[in-house]
């Protein structure tokens, strides 16, 4: 199964590639971890997105497209991938469909999550994430058991582009330059919405009811 989630920041893309990730063993590859991991360990590609992921920008499309390309490479797709954050452009989704054409390979489905800015903003405002294992916690709707990751007891951060201003910055580059992506996978018949407000129990479920023709 080889999919691609869609979605404003905050409405839980990453929460749901990880359980579809886990429940269809296929590999999660999302490009806001993969930066995140570049910053932390310094090298020279962090150095370069940095500053776009504080400021809340997108990173130039041809850095991002060279690191999901030799992402895919290393990662064992076989069995398919779930592409969370990328594309975000729509250089980069003709980009990622030369990619799988050249592999003679074609997205299954592309999932639009659909939630109102209030509600991702709370979303973001209240999300910790872990140092260690990047594990994502909500201080409200998945609490932290005694303030430390469940996952692995590693400590907790808060995001510097979850600030409220970053955010509304963030919301704001989403409407302009990847929101119209929902248009192109629109008028390929691949695109699924889905209610991503509720719990992420919910939402789950609703996105494996609409993934089920496809399985
Ligand atoms: P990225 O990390 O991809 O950020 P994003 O798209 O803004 O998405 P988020 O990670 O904020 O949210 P999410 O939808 O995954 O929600 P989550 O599951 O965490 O990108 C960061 C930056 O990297 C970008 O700004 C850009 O600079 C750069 N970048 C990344 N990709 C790029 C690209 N392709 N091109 C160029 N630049 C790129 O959930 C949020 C919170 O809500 C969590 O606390 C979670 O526990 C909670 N939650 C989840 N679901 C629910 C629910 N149903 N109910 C209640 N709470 C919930
Ligand atoms: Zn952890």
């Amino acid at each position: 199964m080889k999919l691609v989630l869609l979605g404003p920041p905050g409405a839980g893309k990453g929460t749901q590639a990880d359980l579809l990730a886990a429940g269809l063993g296929v590999p999660k590859i999302s490009t806001g971890d993969l930066f995140r991991k570049h910053v932390t360990t310094g090298t020279p590609l962090g150095l370069l997105a940095k500053s776009h992921l504080d400021a809340g920008t997108l990173v130039p499309d041809e850095v991002t497209v060279g690191m999901v390309t030799a992402r895919l490479a290393d990662a064992d797709t076989r069995p398919g991938f779930i592409l969370d954050g990328f594309p975000r452009t729509i250089t980069q989704a003709h980009l990622l469909d030369e990619m799988l054409t050249a592999s003679g390979r074609s997205l299954d489905a592309v999932l639009e999550f659909q939630v109102d800015s209030a509600e991702v903003t709370q979303r973001m405002s209240g999300r910790r994430t872990c140092h260690a294992c990047a594990a994502v916690w909500h201080l409200d709707h998945r609490p932290p058991p005694r303030g430390r990751c469940g996952t692995c007891g590693g400590e907790l951060y808060q995001r510097p582009d979850d600030e409220p201003a970053t955010i509304a910055h963030r919301l704001q580059v989403y409407r302009t330059q990847t929101a119209p992506l929902a248009g192109h996978y629109r008028a390929r018949g691949i695109l699924t919405e889905i209610d991503a407000a509720g719990t992420v129990e919910g939402v789950s479920q609703r996105t494996l009811a609409a993934l089920m023709p496809a399985l």
